[in-house]
């Protein structure tokens, strides 16, 4: 509805203006345009939301001339998400496309405006309000429920060129900033005023700090805590071309080389929140396989099948959990996709390998790379010739670089390229039945740059190279047009590197004549929508596919690993921050290479590493061929380590794999910053050394060498070491409390007031996920009240679809509450409980952590009945609890106290309730 410009809340808009003008001064202004006028406004009939016409109030001519006309089109799409997207009004331009994203269309333009603007005015939405000014034209989005501006565009000026795009947002000193990624952030997860933050697909190892990596997420999450309540917001701009985001701390402004200003705003309020709306638009994160959960070993450099075969006894024989053995390159006929080695990885020995594996239910990943190698014998290059899927320069298939030698690149924008791809993959599932595929060097990664050919005197592949990274293709950099030179060089590569450099020239085309300039970092996200279509006709199975390059929308296909990282101490820290950004980015299913993926680690990192690894969503050891070994059972101490730490992992699987739902149904990342739990807890907005798997499960590795103590934050409240639950830490405030952590152990702590599912554990998650459930319920330390809550959600894991369906899925919700000290109650609800009775899963014991006393004349209840199932149940009292030393904190004691003995069906409702009797 639009409202008259004479309400209270223009005057309130008004002074927002000149307040974020006085502010502006921090704003870098803008050289290059004057902005533009609204000259009409009206509703917009067909489907909602208003149109507008801008027109540009003076040319300039830096980076090309000013598009004159532009469509404004506004829309409450939904009662939590405000659109407002700017285009030319005159032609179309790119877009992210709606078949890759699906998503509303803005409507056709050419639609007539007719009603004069007022000079400023409001369109309101169920939570959001947007608000402009006419002259210049400028808008805000504002909360409803308190007036508070989320954004402002007034404090710099809007400018639309071809190939330059400049906005800006006032933000007040109070918003920390979350997002913006790909990069390696130093700074932790809290975006730095200053740092730079470009957006651009790039094969740049993730030791490269602050620069645009593998994935582009033009996406940020504001959160403030303005008098004492804190709320988020956030800000996609969905765009694909290249970009600088330039935060100075109190304006952010972006700065585009291409396409078009489609801003979507989520309000919140809570970061939990936030992420569910944002993964509505943009696609919920894809479930995860059960086996995905476990543990993963790869290596670049396995040699030969013996190889691998030894690595699989390895873990056997340290008793280290393992799920998934991969293969990088290794497997392959010189680096071709889809082929075997027949001497290193022949056939027959490779097939009775995995039919020996699959048996005890581990599996089998492989990678493959975009870059088919370019050989007229090769089946895969010959059907790819044939139905002409390669992306191209100048009519011909564009010629690149990669790991096999000459290679070119499919488009998969191409629908015949994605048939040819999920063809492919079928005819390699008939070779080699592996379980995922890894899919790499997608930004897309070239050796060489520009317009390249095969060399005429000497080969390419240069045979023997053990540097078969350098180009060796003969090249010419291409800078004649004005995609490959454009007229704003974004900092590429950190360096503002030109934008074909070592990839894809970006005048080069995909099908339909779409530049690579435009789709460049839409390569890998493409590359994850053929894969995941391919995977999921032909197993009929949840597919698992690993993808570097990521967009907006990748993590409805793909889990992500943060690339090339080092072994050292500093981007054992980095990875956390990674980490949790994509979480943030919908795409939960994350984790860094452990043990670092090169140079040599020393054994204390890999120690260290494996204890913060194993509570990665994804946990795998990978490593480069020029690295030593670093399987974990390669050094007794890192052996150690990983059984304690997989080994709680493998007993949390259900709760990992009710998180990976949860994740599924409402993007809720598996791994969060402590705000999400905490939002008002300002003293955690910028920690980025520990985090929370779920809502109440805190890591607090140790990420500095020779240390054997950790200083970890606590929000108030009990937290409870799951290492051993009779040790808790009762924190009153933001201060650091200094934990031991002795060279094996990690600190792991559940928070009061949760029901955690636990399992008993195993070597491999097929065997774990089959083993009696333990509850541990968590009560405030020492309380006399106290309510507890948990969930599982169990099923197969081989259909495609993860849904709470009768009989293939069950989802069980406990709870638990103490009253007056003395009564405690544990019960459960149960939702499609058949799936789980079939399967026969039981609980054994119930666990409860802060009553005092011992606890007596235990009554068991299932579905309402007094318990036959329950009969061999007893209460036991373990040893008295310690609580940790805590700055300012008084020791105190409670007991642990089990309902030990228990065989109750988790698919059947239960009640147990007993009395404490207060000792002393
Ligand atoms: C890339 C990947 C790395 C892989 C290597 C060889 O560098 O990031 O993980 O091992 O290529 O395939």
């Amino acid at each position: 509805m639009l409202s008259s410009s004479t309400s209270p809340l223009h005057l309130a808009l008004c002074c927002v203006t000149l307040l974020s003008l006085h502010f502006c001064a921090a704003v870098p202004t803008s050289k290059v345009g004057f902005g533009y006028r609204l000259v009409s406004i009206e509703q917009n009939r067909n489907g909602g939301g208003l149109i507008g016409h801008l027109q540009l109030k003076q040319r300039t001519s830096a980076y090309g001339p000013d598009i004159p006309h532009l469509r404004l089109f506004v829309k409450h799409e939904t009662q939590d998400r405000l659109r407002v997207h700017i285009t030319d009004a005159e032609e179309g331009r790119w877009e992210v496309p709606y078949n890759l994203l699906p998503r509303e269309q803005p409507p056709p333009l050419g639609s007539k405006a007719s009603r004069s603007p007022s000079t400023a005015s409001e369109y309101a939405g169920d939570q959001l309000i947007f608000s402009y000014t006419s002259d210049p034209f400028t808008f805000a989005v504002k909360r409803k429920a308190n007036g508070q501006t989320l954004f402002d565009s007034s404090c710099g000026t809007i400018v639309f060129k071809d190939q330059y795009l400049e906005i800006s947002t006032h933000l007040p000193k109070t918003a920390s900033l979350y997002g913006l990624g790909e990069n390696t952030q130093p700074g932790g997860i809290r975006l730095r005023p200053s740092d730079p933050y470009t957006l651009y697909t790039t094969d740049i190892s993730a030791i490269n700090l602050n620069s645009d990596l593998y994935g582009s997420h033009p996406v940020y999450m504001d959160l403030r805590n303005e008098g004492g309540e804190a709320a988020a917001h956030a800000v996609l701009l969905l765009n694909s071309n290249g970009m600088d985001v330039l935060y100075t701390g109190t304006a952010l402004t972006y700065k585009v080389i291409g396409g078009v200003l489609d801003f979507y705003f989520f309000p919140g309020p809570s970061p939990l929140a936030v992420v569910d709306q944002y993964t509505a638009l943009i696609g919920r994160p894809a479930p995860m396989p059960y086996w995905a959960l476990g543990f993963h070993q790869c290596r670049w450099g396995y040699k030969n099948l013996s190889v691998v075969e030894g690595v699989v006894e390895g873990y056997k024989k340290a008793r280290i959990p393992l799920d998934v053995i991969w293969n990088d390159d290794d497997h392959m006929d010189a680096a071709k996709d889809f082929t075997l080695d027949p001497v290193n990885y022949p056939r027959p020995k490779l097939l009775d390998f995995l039919s020996r594996i699959h048996s005890q239910g581990m599996k089998y990943i492989v990678l493959i790379d975009p870059g088919i190698a370019v050989n007229s014998s090769y089946g895969v290059y010959q059907r790819g010739m044939a139905k002409d899927v390669f992306i191209k320069y100048e009519g011909k298939p564009y010629l690149a670089q990669v790991w096999p030698g000459p290679v070119y690149f499919p488009d998969y924008l191409n629908p015949n390229g994605v048939a040819w791809w999920v063809d492919e993959i079928s005819r390699f599932h008939e070779l080699v039945p592996v379980d995922g595929l890894w899919i790499d060097m997608n930004e897309a990664s070239n050796f060489c740059t520009g317009r390249c050919e095969l060399p005429v005197n000497h080969s390419c592949p240069v045979p023997g190279s053990k540097t078969p990274w350098i180009c060796c293709l003969d090249c010419k950099n291409i800078t004649n047009t004005r995609w490959d030179d454009p007229p704003y060089k974004i900092n590429a590569s950190g360096s503002q590197a030109p934008l074909g450099s070592k990839t894809i020239a970006t005048s080069a085309t995909h099908y339909g004549g779409i530049l690579e300039y435009n789709a460049h970092s839409l390569y890998g996200f493409s590359q994850a929508i053929a894969t995941h279509e391919a995977l999921q006709g032909l197993q009929g199975k949840r597919p698992f596919i690993l993808s570097r390059s990521t967009f907006v929308g990748s993590g409805a296909y793909a889990a992500h690993w943060t690339g090339d990282n080092k072994g050292n101490w500093v981007n054992l820290r980095y990875s956390i921050s990674t980490v949790l950004n994509f979480g943030l980015f919908g795409m939960p299913m994350v984790g860094s290479d452990i043990c670092g993926f090169y140079p040599a680690p020393t054994e204390e990192l890999c120690n260290r590493w494996i204890q913060l690894g194993a509570f990665y969503p994804f946990s795998r050891d990978h490593a480069n061929f020029a690295s030593p070994r670093q399987e974990l059972y390669v050094w007794d101490s890192v052996a150690k380590s990983a059984r304690n730490a997989l080994g709680m992992r493998y007993k949390l699987l259900p709760y990992l794999y009710t998180l990976n739902y949860e994740a599924h149904t409402s993007g809720a990342p598996m791994a969060r910053p402590v705000f999400f739990s905490f939002p008002n807890f300002t003293a955690s907005y910028g920690l980025s050394t520990q985090f929370l798997l779920g809502s109440s499960v805190m890591v607090s590795p140790v990420l500095n060498k020779a240390k054997t103590k950790v200083k970890a934050m606590f929000p108030p409240g009990t937290w409870y070491n799951l290492f051993d639950m009779t040790k808790a830490v009762i924190s009153k405030d933001e201060r650091y409390i200094t934990l031991d952590a002795p060279l094996n152990e990690i600190n792991v702590h559940v928070y009061q007031n949760t029901i955690l599912p636990m399992q008993r554990g195993g070597m491999i998650s097929k065997e774990a996920r089959a083993t009696p459930f333990t509850l541990i319920v968590s009560f405030p330390f020492g309380a006399a009240e106290g309510d507890a809550r948990g969930s599982v959600y169990v099923d197969d894991d081989e259909r495609p679809e993860m849904k709470l369906v009768d009989g293939e899925a069950s989802c069980i919700e406990f709870y638990a509450s103490l009253r007056e000290k003395t009564t405690v109650t544990v019960w459960s609800q149960v939702e499609m409980g058949r799936f789980s009775l079939q399967k026969g899963l039981l609980i054994e014991k119930v666990r409860v952590l802060g009553v005092q006393g011992s606890g007596q004349a235990l009554v068991i209840e299932v579905d309402g009945e007094p318990s036959a199932d329950g009969s061999g149940a007893y209460l036991a009292e373990t040893s008295p609890m310690h609580q940790e030393k805590v700055e300012g904190g008084n020791s105190r004691s409670s007991t642990v106290v089990e309902v030990a003995g228990l065989s109750l069906p988790l698919g059947k409702k239960f009640s147990m309730t007993w009395k404490m009797g207060i000792n002393g």
